[in-house]
C-alpha cells in the first residue's frame, strides 16, 4: 500500500508545525515554504517526535513552484491531506504580497493538488477571523469570480485602493488582508462540488488569535493593538497552535466525514462578542 502523505504549507509556522506534529502521528508529512533553514528546524523537532517527514522549498505565489511541490509530494506516496496554512499579514509584509500569497497562492494550491489528491482525501485552506470583519459585497464578488483571468491579482489589489501615505498604507494592507482572506473562504466554497466528485472535502479554517510567530509580531510591533484585542475575546486568552493541530486532525479524521464546504471559525468567541450583543 501507498504511504499516506500530507502536505502541509506552511509547515514549519506556528500553526503549520503544530499541525505536523499531530497528522504526522498517523501519516508522513511534506512541509513547504520558502525559509529552508526554518524548515529544517521544524523538521529536526518532528524527528525527535518519530514523525517522518521531508521538506520542499516553495514560494506558494509562484504556480510552477507548487506544481514541483505536488510532484514531488505524489512521488513519496497517495496525497491524503492538504492542509495549507501558508499566508501573510500585515505584520509581515506589504499589501501587494498579501494578495499574491493569500489570494493567488490559494488559486495555486487548490488548482495544483486537486488533480493529485487521493480519493477520499481532505483539502484545508486557512482563512482568518479578520474575514468576518466585513461583509462580502457585489463588487469583491465580482472581482472572486474572475480567479481564473490573466488580470485576477490586478483586480483584488485594486479591491484594497490605491497605494498613498504611511497611514493610507496600514490601512490598506489591513483591507487587502480581510479581502485575500474573505476569498481563502469563497473560493473553497467554490470547488466543493468537484472536490466531492471525487469523494474528496475542502473547507476552511478561520483562526482568530494564536500565539504563533505571525501574532507575536503583531504583540511585539503593536501592543496596545494586541492589548484590545485580547479585551475582545470572550475565552480572554490567545489560541495555542496545539489546539489548531487537534481541530485540524479532527476536521481530517472520518468523524468530520460530513463536514465539508463550510468555514470553521476557531476564534475563542472573538466574532460572536463583536458582533452579537452579548447577555
Ligand atoms: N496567528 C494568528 O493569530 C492568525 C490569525 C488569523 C489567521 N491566521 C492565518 O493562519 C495561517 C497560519 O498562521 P501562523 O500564525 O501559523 O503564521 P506563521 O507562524 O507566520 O507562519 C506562516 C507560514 O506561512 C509560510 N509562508 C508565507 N508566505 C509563503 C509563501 N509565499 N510560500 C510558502 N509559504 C509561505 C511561512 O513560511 P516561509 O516564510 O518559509 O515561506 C510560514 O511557515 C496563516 O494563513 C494566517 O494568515 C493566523
Amino acid at each position: 500500500m501507498k504511504k499516506a502523505i500530507t502536505v502541509v504549507t506552511g509547515g514549519h509556522g506556528g500553526m503549520g508545525k503544530a499541525i505536523c506534529k499531530e497528522l504526522g502521528k498517523t501519516s508522513t508529512v511534506v512541509l513547504a515554504g520558502r525559509n529552508l533553514a526554518k524548515m529544517e528546524t521544524a523538521k529536526a523537532e518532528l524527528d525527535e517526535l518519530g514523525v517522518e517527514s521531508y521538506l520542499c522549498k516553495t514560494d506558494i505565489a509562484d504556480a510552477a513552484q507548487v506544481q514541483a511541490l505536488a510532484s514531488y509530494s505524489s512521488s513519496l506516496g497517495a496525497v491524503t491531506q492538504v492542509i495549507h496554512t501558508s499566508g501573510v499579514s500585515p505584520s509581515d509584509t506589504v499589501t501587494e504580497s498579501i494578495i499574491r500569497i493569500n489570494a493567488v497562492g490559494t488559486v495555486n494550491m487548490v488548482e495544483t493538488f486537486y488533480p493529485i489528491l487521493a480519493e477520499g482525501g481532505v483539502m484545508i485552506n486557512f482563512s482568518s477571523v479578520a474575514a468576518y470583519t466585513m461583509p462580502q459585497v457585489d463588487e469583491w464578488t465580482q472581482v472572486f469570480e474572475a480567479w481564473n483571468d490573466p488580470d485576477f491579482y490586478d483586480r483584488m489589489l485594486a479591491l484594497a485602493g490605491k497605494a498613498g501615505d504611511e497611514e493610507e498604507e496600514f490601512f490598506r494592507a489591513g483591507l487587502a488582508y480581510a479581502i485575500s482572506k474573505r476569498f481563502v473562504i469563497y473560493f473553497t466554497q467554490k470547488n466543493v462540488a468537484r472536490f466531492a466528485q471525487k469523494h474528496c472535502r475542502i473547507l476552511s479554517i478561520s483562526p482568530g488569535c494564536y500565539l504563533t510567530p505571525m501574532h507575536q509580531k503583531l504583540i511585539d510591533n503593536q501592543p496596545e493593538t494586541a492589548e484590545n484585542q485580547l479585551e475582545l475575546i470572550p475565552a480572554g486568552r490567545w489560541g495555542h497552535p496545539y489546539e489548531m493541530g487537534a481541530l485540524t486532525a479532527f476536521l481530517c479524521s472520518a468523524g468530520a466525514g460530513y463536514v465539508n464546504g463550510v468555514d470553521i471559525l476557531a476564534d475563542g468567541g472573538q466574532n460572536a462578542g463583536i458582533f452579537v450583543p452579548q447577555i
